[in-house]
């Protein structure tokens, strides 16, 4: 069969064939719902393959957590959805003889100069090596084009045995591709779409144009409406009495042995009746043209799984996953990606109540306090009451709503409560497009202050000593106004 991403197609075969010839691997990878749907392709492929795995999980990888894989004592250690960042490090310990690595990211990979030379050598100023599966080697845009998950199907493909067809595993890696928000305008694009065409033609996978409401699946029609603050509507969105009062005006039945039916439940015609009133009514209430049309977007539906589950639409699936790694719990999600359905999607759910909890506490925190204005950025410290695996959610989701610049990048910190800070920075499309890179600014203005951090262009992050907030904002201040031209 034709590899998914030709352009990577080289560097999976290399990997696959390293892969085979090890007696066992370690698979170390993110805490987010990338993290996990890559753990859950990369194992999965692995197991297919006769190749026995062992899964670990890191909040972030740093010298001490690469140093405790090296402890393990496994001769193949695979890193997923992190690993190119860190090849500084990573470059050591193979220098060193205590594992050999292979790395399938999508994350900015490390200055080839802080590298060991024997390992690593320098690919257009980015670390490359001889098991380097990484979109960005290859002109391929590793926010918007290709995740962590996405790499690890690339992977997963080149891996399959003889007569094997992974290709059933596009569904998870468009979940971690959605996790990761790499949609644009609503799509994925580019590699990604190319993924998504694999889990078409495997049927698992549709791809529809809907309401691009969070909750179509499990929400109750009044929750989905009130809850939608992603495009307020005056009346309906945070109000539950104008949303019931709006469906109640449709004229259409909308209860079921009386409870409320959720979207997944309606006709087309039904749908349609809705999307159209709510469409007229943000118009009518001057919601900008621009905000309207992001009210219907591309929508992934994994077939597989039962209709009205979190499971069967990509973006709750990925919020369900985010709400188990992210709180120390990535055992159940991954349980849930390999297809665990009894005891662990129960306990997915419980969590997920919680972080969504959490969320909107975040969110209100950061409305009370409100943000600080410098210059070219602007932000906020958390202290201890934003966690700081879900502060990155919370100032990308506050980027853009009353009281915060969207024309502006957005630091969050928040405290790792061991006298570290964690730092998480948000840009957005447009911002980018004038010159914004966060990975070198979350790079550079961590390393000026004693901390590390990077990631992507729109979105990465970093840990600093504690104290150093002010220190970190201004060296970050400088950096984002020198990339604008400012
Ligand atoms: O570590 P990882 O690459 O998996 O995480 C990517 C992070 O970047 C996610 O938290 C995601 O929400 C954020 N992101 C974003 N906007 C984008 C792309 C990514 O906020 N357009
Ligand atoms: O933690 P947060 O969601 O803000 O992370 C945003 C992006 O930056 C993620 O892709 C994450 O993997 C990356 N990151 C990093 N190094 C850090 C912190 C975050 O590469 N120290
Ligand atoms: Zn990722």
């Amino acid at each position: 069969m034709s590899a998914p991403v030709p352009d990577l197609a080289d560097r999976a075969d290399a990997c696959a064939q390293r892969l085979r010839s090890a007696d066992r691997v370690l698979l170390a990878s993110h805490i987010d719902a990338d993290g996990l749907t890559s753990a859950g392709v990369a194992t999965t492929a692995l197991e297919r393959a006769g190749i026995p795995v062992e899964t670990v999980f890191k909040k972030q990888l740093d010298a001490a957590e690469i140093g405790s894989i090296a402890a393990c004592e496994h001769d193949t250690v695979l890193f997923t959805d992190f690993g190119s960042g860190q090849l500084d490090v990573i470059s050591e310990h193979v220098a060193a003889g205590d594992f050999e690595a292979l790395v399938a990211d999508h994350h900015q990979p490390a200055d080839p100069e802080d590298c060991h030379p024997d390992v690593v050598s320098d690919s257009d100023g980015y670390a490359d090596f001889a098991w380097h599966l990484n979109p960005l080697l290859e002109g391929i845009n590793g926010a918007s084009e290709l995740s962590g998950a996405g790499a690890a199907y690339v992977l997963a493909r080149a891996l399959e045995p003889e007569g094997g067809d992974n290709r059933d595993l596009a569904a998870l890696a468009v979940v971690g591709a959605v996790g990761d928000m790499q949609a644009v305008g609503g799509e994925l694009v580019g590699a990604n779409a190319g993924i998504v065409d694999e889990g078409v033609a495997a049927a698992i996978l549709e791809e529809g144009t809907d309401l691009s409401l969070y909750g179509k699946q499990t929400r109750p029609l009044p929750k989905l409406l009130e809850y939608a603050t992603e495009v307020p509507i005056p009346g309906i969105s945070g109000d539950q009495a104008g949303a019931t009062r709006f469906l109640q005006d449709l004229g259409l039945d909308l209860k079921r042995d009386g409870e409320w039916r959720t979207w997944a439940d309606l006709t087309d015609d039904e749908r349609q009746t809705i999307a159209s009133a709510l469409v007229k009514r943000a118009v009518q209430r001057g919601v900008p043209a621009d905000k309207i049309d992001t009210l219907v977007g591309t929508t992934y539906t994994l077939t597989a799984e039962p209709t009205g589950t979190e499971l069967r639409d990509a973006s709750e699936f990925s919020t369900l996953l985010n709400a188990t790694a992210r709180y120390e719990r990535a055992d159940v999600g991954l349980a849930v990606c390999l297809g665990d359905r009894e005891g662990p999607l129960e306990r997915a759910r419980s969590l997920l109540a919680n972080h969504r909890r959490n969320l909107s506490e975040g969110l209100d925190l950061v409305k009370r306090q409100g943000v600080t204005q410098a210059g070219s950025v602007q932000w906020f410290d958390a202290g201890d009451e934003i966690r700081e695996t879900i502060v990155g959610i919370v100032a990308g989701m506050a980027l853009g709503t009353d009281g915060v610049d969207a024309d502006k990048p957005i630091l969050a910190f928040a405290s790792t409560g061991e006298g570290e800070t964690k730092v998480s920075s948000r840009a957005t499309g447009p911002l980018v497009g004038r010159g914004v890179d966060l990975s070198v600014v979350m790079h550079e203005a961590s390393q000026a202050v004693g901390g590390d951090g990077g990631g992507h262009d729109i979105a990465a992050g970093a840990t600093i000593p504690e104290g150093e907030e002010e220190a970190f904002v201004e060296a970050a201040d400088a950096i984002i106004a020198a990339q604008l031209g400012a």
